[in-house]
């Protein structure tokens, strides 16, 4: 068993991780619950992982055990993702007939009611099997409810990426999605005696570089103006080394303007390849001075989540050992760091 201090005691804000069953069990759950007081599911709360094949709402075993493992743990559970373009089943964006859904008055009021469906029917299986959002019982405390809806490039005029939500729907989807997922989570399946249990994020990546942030940045102020229902604004934060520390702590500056929290929902940062030992020592200076960015943000940060537990369990394992721990476990010089930040 692990006799280093737990990482999550040298922050203010909660520390997260990405996680699929694997890390619920033997060694690997020792560390996660030792340095981690959050999760989130690294890919069976996605869209695709409530349906069988034959479209039927099935919450999946993953979802289950995730959620006992966090009941059991006390871990808080940050929901990813409700409405995405990617990891959809493409019978969302079909007729019955399995001919694809148009613009049309008809054909919109199909994916409305087909999202409203989707939100509700996981709201009402993670309440009913845990107990209303905001009692004691229920761990979930956030969702990502839109993720990646802004363009990379600047060709668009509103700046939102042609997805197939919006392509049916126009840039009204985003409202929807939290207007519906507020009602769900919120509301009808909320603890009475609580206050908006369930923080509602939007989230994206590259939003800590140029045009893309201003994009999000304008995206966010309008959800806000028109008053959606929009608690978080969420960083992915998949970093490479060679961007700038002080580019992290200008994004958290420039959100932490508005009247909604930050939180930084997927970090991971490669060293590049082949992994070298000047690279896994470099690695650790960079989480420390990321660590430190986040700590002096602490009183904006809802939560920081590094995407993955293990290098060799990381979707950017192939651009170099972009984690905290090994694959024995082991802490990284990039654990040292992001401690050592305090
Ligand atoms: C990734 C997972 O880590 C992979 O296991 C999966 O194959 C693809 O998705 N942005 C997101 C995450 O919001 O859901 C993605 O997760 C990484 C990029």
């Amino acid at each position: 068993a692990s006799t280093l201090d737990p990482l999550s005691d040298t922050v203010d804000f909660p520390l997260g991780v990405a996680i699929d069953q694997r890390e619920t069990v033997g060694a690997a759950a020792d560390v996660l619950t030792r340095h981690f007081d959050q999760i989130t599911a690294e890919n069976h709360m996605k869209p695709d992982a409530w349906y069988a094949a034959d479209h039927t709402f099935t919450p999946s075993a993953q979802a289950t055990t995730l959620m006992n493992f966090a009941a059991a743990n006390d871990l808080r559970v940050y929901g990813h993702v409700l409405v995405w373009h990617s990891q959809t089943p493409d019978w969302f964006f079909q007729r019955d007939d399995g001919t694809p859904l148009t613009s049309s008055e008809a054909d919109k009021e199909i994916l409305r009611e087909r999202m409203r469906t989707h939100i509700f029917s996981i709201a009402e299986y993670l309440s009913g099997t845990w107990g209303s959002f905001g009692s004691d019982t229920n761990p979930l405390v956030a969702w990502d409810v839109v993720n990646e809806v802004v363009d990379d490039g600047s060709a668009t005029a509103d700046g939102l990426r042609r997805s197939p939500w919006y392509q049916v729907l126009g840039a009204e989807y985003i409202d929807l999605a939290f207007t519906y997922a507020d009602e769900a989570f919120n509301d009808v399946y909320a603890d009475p005696s609580t206050d908006r249990p369930v923080s509602l994020f939007i989230n994206d990546y590259n939003t800590e570089s140029g045009g893309k942030q201003d994009r999000y940045f304008a995206l966010v102020s309008s959800l806000i103006e028109r008053g959606i229902p929009v608690d978080g604004v969420g960083h992915q934060m998949h970093l490479n080394l060679g961007v700038p520390i002080s580019q992290l702590d200008a994004t958290l500056d420039r959100f932490a303007a508005l009247p909604v929290v930050q939180a930084v929902t997927e970090l991971d940062v490669p060293t590049g390849t082949p992994v070298t030992q000047p690279g896994l020592i470099e690695q650790g200076y960079y989480y420390r001075d990321a660590f430190r960015v986040f700590r002096e943000h602490s009183a904006d940060l809802y939560s920081v989540t590094v995407w993955g537990l293990t290098d060799g369990r990381s979707w950017r394992d192939d651009s170099g050992a972009p984690l905290l721990f090994d694959d024995a476990l082991q802490a990284k010089y990039a654990f040292w760091g992001a401690a050592d930040g305090e």
